[in-house]
């Protein structure tokens, strides 16, 4: 049994890593054939991209997808831990299924993805959920088939997580949700330590895949139709650096541009480590979208210092204004904090005043959760909970009123847009604007789902834009 260890987990030690080629073995393919399995998805893009290749794993089992947990013979937890709503959701779900167990004795159930990481997890898992059949963490996705068929054959709770980052495993399969958009890893992992933030502890260090694995995935991907890749990792900006002297993201986004692919995005970037580069690439290619999320958390230094984010609200600004000199049109999104440790009312009113002027497109808004073994948990923190609903209220009423604003200006304009979806209202489509915007839209003539159209946009709403398809 393997257990996670966060003190262990911590230790940074650089050394390199190898890439190895995914394996399965063979006896067990097809062996669950004509078993259903529901897979829940909590947390981020990232995550989401690990369900697929958790979804092709369990196909290539011989496992068929369900909707509905009441109807499945698997059902697998992919957690977040990024805040305790997370960590919430995901025990309240292993309630529902200790019940649904009772009644179907046969059922499997196994939790994965971040929350496997943290040790008192684990821990509670062991002691009180002794239903759950097996645990597995982020840095052995790849051992799915064998921990769940171990599992099975056993009858006995199979844990296995690694405390530290293994070699890279190429070539894991996956099950994409949508032949026209396709997420693509470039990096794995968080070196930033951020006070309040788990990831680097679930993730652990960052690791970059090699520039050859990622452009042969993307090469595939546009010989496939695909319009849209988005580059992901949790900070996109550091890719390469762990790898190459003199090849960063900016250098793979020119790559990437240079194929014939419609759309490119990439998540997340951190502010520190933005280059003048990447500014100039995003702006210089049209399939990069002008679209940038650049998390700010706070809008007062003294908080950033204490948060640890490495840039101060001068220096967030320069590049923010940076950016928006360089690439037309851009439009730029962000992640904040309320109720950080200490924040005064000071503070949170040099967030609102960040706000108001960067005037963001879109931005998620959150209050400080403490995570067991984050530095942030043993900061001295004075403010009440109400009083941090009530920064919350009013922050979000900031940024509301500055994405209706942004949008307002688009009434009257065309916007090129990638159709998702339609609507149960036979003529309404919706889809996204290069800048990422969400656009629902008539049509008198049936379009094609992953098709890119241009909408002319008619009335602006907070969240999203309606439009209609100019033929
Ligand atoms: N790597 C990204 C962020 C990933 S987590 C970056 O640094 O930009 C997504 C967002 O969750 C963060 O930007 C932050 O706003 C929020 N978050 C992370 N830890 C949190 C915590 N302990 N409490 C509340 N929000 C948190
Ligand atoms: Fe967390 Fe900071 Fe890393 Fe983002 S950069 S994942 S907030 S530690
Ligand atoms: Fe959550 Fe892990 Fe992503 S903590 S936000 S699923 S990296």
């Amino acid at each position: 049994m393997n257990l996670p260890n966060f003190i262990e987990a911590k230790k940074r030690e650089k050394r390199d890593y190898k890439t190895v080629s995914y394996e399965i073995d063979e006896s067990i393919k097809g062996k669950y054939a004509g078993k259903k399995y529901f897979l829940k998805t909590y947390g981020c893009q990232m995550n989401e991209h690990d369900s697929e290749n958790i979804e092709a794993m369990l196909v290539d089992l011989g496992f068929s997808k369900v909707d509905d947990y009441l109807d499945c013979d698997l059902c697998i937890l992919n957690t977040c831990s990024i805040r305790e709503n997370a960590h919430n959701k995901a025990f309240g779900m292993l309630g529902r299924l200790k019940h649904l167990k009772n009644e179907k004795k046969d059922l499997i159930i196994g939790l994965c993805g971040c929350m496997a990481q943290e040790e008192s997890v684990v821990e509670e898992i062991m002691r009180d959920y002794k239903f759950v059949n097996f645990v597995f963490g982020t840095h052995n996705l790849d051992r799915l088939p064998e921990i769940l068929d171990v599992a099975v054959e056993s009858n006995k709770q199979q844990i296995e997580v690694l405390e530290k980052e293994s070699d890279l495993v190429e070539g894991i399969p996956v099950l994409r949700t949508n032949s026209y958009k396709a997420y693509v890893n470039i990096i794995y992992g968080c070196d930033k330590f951020c006070t309040y933030c788990i990831v680097p502890y679930t993730r652990g260090s960052e690791r970059s895949r090699k520039k050859e694995d990622i452009l042969k995935e993307v090469r595939e991907l546009v010989n496939d139709g695909y319009k849209e890749v988005t580059l992901l990792g949790q900070n996109v900006n550091a890719y390469g650096k762990d790898l190459y002297d003199d090849y960063t993201l900016g250098d793979l986004l020119e790559e990437i541009a240079l194929m014939n692919i419609p759309r490119i995005r990439f998540m997340t970037s951190h502010p520190w480590d933005f280059t003048d580069k990447m500014i100039e690439v995003i702006g210089k290619y049209p399939n990069i979208m002008p679209s940038v999320h650049l998390p700010v958390q706070s809008g007062s230094s003294r908080v950033l210092k204490l948060m640890g984010r490495r840039y101060t609200r001068e220096s967030y600004l320069e590049l923010f204004d940076k950016i928006k000199k360089i690439v037309p049109g851009v439009s730029i999104s962000t992640d904040i904090i309320v109720g950080f440790p200490g924040e005064t009312e000071e503070d949170f009113n040099e967030t609102l005043s960040l706000c108001e002027y960067c005037k963001y497109d879109n931005a998620f808004t959150f209050i400080f959760s403490e995570r067991k073994g984050t530095p942030a948990c043993k900061l001295k923190d004075n403010t009440t909970i109400k009083e941090k609903e009530e920064r919350l209220y009013k922050l979000n009423e900031v940024v509301n009123k500055y994405f209706l604003e942004n949008n307002k200006k688009l009434e009257g304009s065309v916007l090129k847009v990638l159709v998702e979806g339609n609507s149960s209202k036979s003529n309404m489509y919706y889809g996204y604007s290069e800048t990422n915007k969400l656009i629902n839209f008539t049509s008198n003539k049936d379009i094609t789902i992953g098709d890119i159209v241009d909408v002319k946009i008619v009335s602006a709403k907070t969240w999203s834009l309606d439009g209609e398809l100019v033929e």
